[in-house]
């Protein structure tokens, strides 16, 4: 029997949206549905990794064998991707987390009042610049989500957080993105490697993710 790619390492993974809380009926929040987080955690058990999973509030089953952490908000997920992050070999943020939150939030429901309402946000903490911050040997993995010039945007995330790779979706593509179960992707890692990955299934795109990323950490070992 052939051994299986990732056998022995030690895979982190974001998934799905955060959502911040204005009152406990309202919140902010974005369209990510989790799939290409999950997807990317279901695979990597199947290639042999040991597989953390810290999603954000989604509908979907944990991936077999993958230990799940739920969190909320983008302060929740930089506390447990912090927390699990210093023993991994792979980090892979997939999530969309809100870059910012409302300054005050209220215990009980905000009543309507006459005129406009007007929300102050403040930022949350961007989690993978932390990450990419505080890495050691972990290679990080950054997703970007852009909308124009999509490639120059990617390059940009990858060197501004010290990043290993980054997994650049252009959402206004037909079949890429948000919510369905489908992507398509172009991958670049810190080293100069630049892969487009067409239109298919987020599981799809999620094993060629993990065979360049597997492939890319060999590399670096020479
Ligand atoms: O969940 P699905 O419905 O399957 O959709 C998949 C997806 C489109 C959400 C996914 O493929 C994706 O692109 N995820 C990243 C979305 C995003 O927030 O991109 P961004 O360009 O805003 O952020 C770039 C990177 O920084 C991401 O890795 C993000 O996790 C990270 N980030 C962003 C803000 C923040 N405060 N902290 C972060 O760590």
């Amino acid at each position: 029997l052939t051994k299986k790619p990732l056998t022995g390492k030690k895979v982190l993974i974001s998934a799905g949206p955060t959502k911040e809380k204005i009152d406990p009926i309202r919140y902010f929040t974005n369209h990510s549905s989790g799939k290409m987080g999950f997807a990317l955690a279901e695979e990597a058990q199947r290639l042999g990794a040991d597989v953390t999973l810290v999603t954000g509030k989604v509908s979907l089953s944990t991936p077999v064998n993958v230990k799940r952490v739920d969190v909320t908000t983008a302060e929740e997920m930089y506390q447990q991707m912090i927390k699990h992050f210093q023993d991994k070999d792979i980090v892979i943020k997939a999530a969309a987390v809100a870059d910012y939150r409302p300054i005050t939030t209220y215990d009980k429901k905000m009543k309507k009042q006459p005129g406009n309402l007007v929300i102050e946000f403040e930022r949350t903490k961007d989690i993978l610049k932390e990450l990419g911050d505080i890495k050691t040997t972990q290679y990080l993995v950054g997703f970007a989500a852009e909308t124009n010039d999509v490639i120059n945007y990617g390059q940009k995330k990858l060197q501004d957080k010290n990043l290993d790779a980054i997994v650049i979706n252009d959402i206004q593509a037909e079949g890429a993105g948000f919510a369905g179960d489908t992507n398509v992707v172009t991958f670049i890692t810190s080293g100069g490697i630049q892969k487009n990955i067409e239109l298919t299934t987020k599981n799809n795109i999620s094993k060629q993710l993990l065979m360049l990323i597997s492939s890319d950490l060999k590399d670096d070992t020479k």
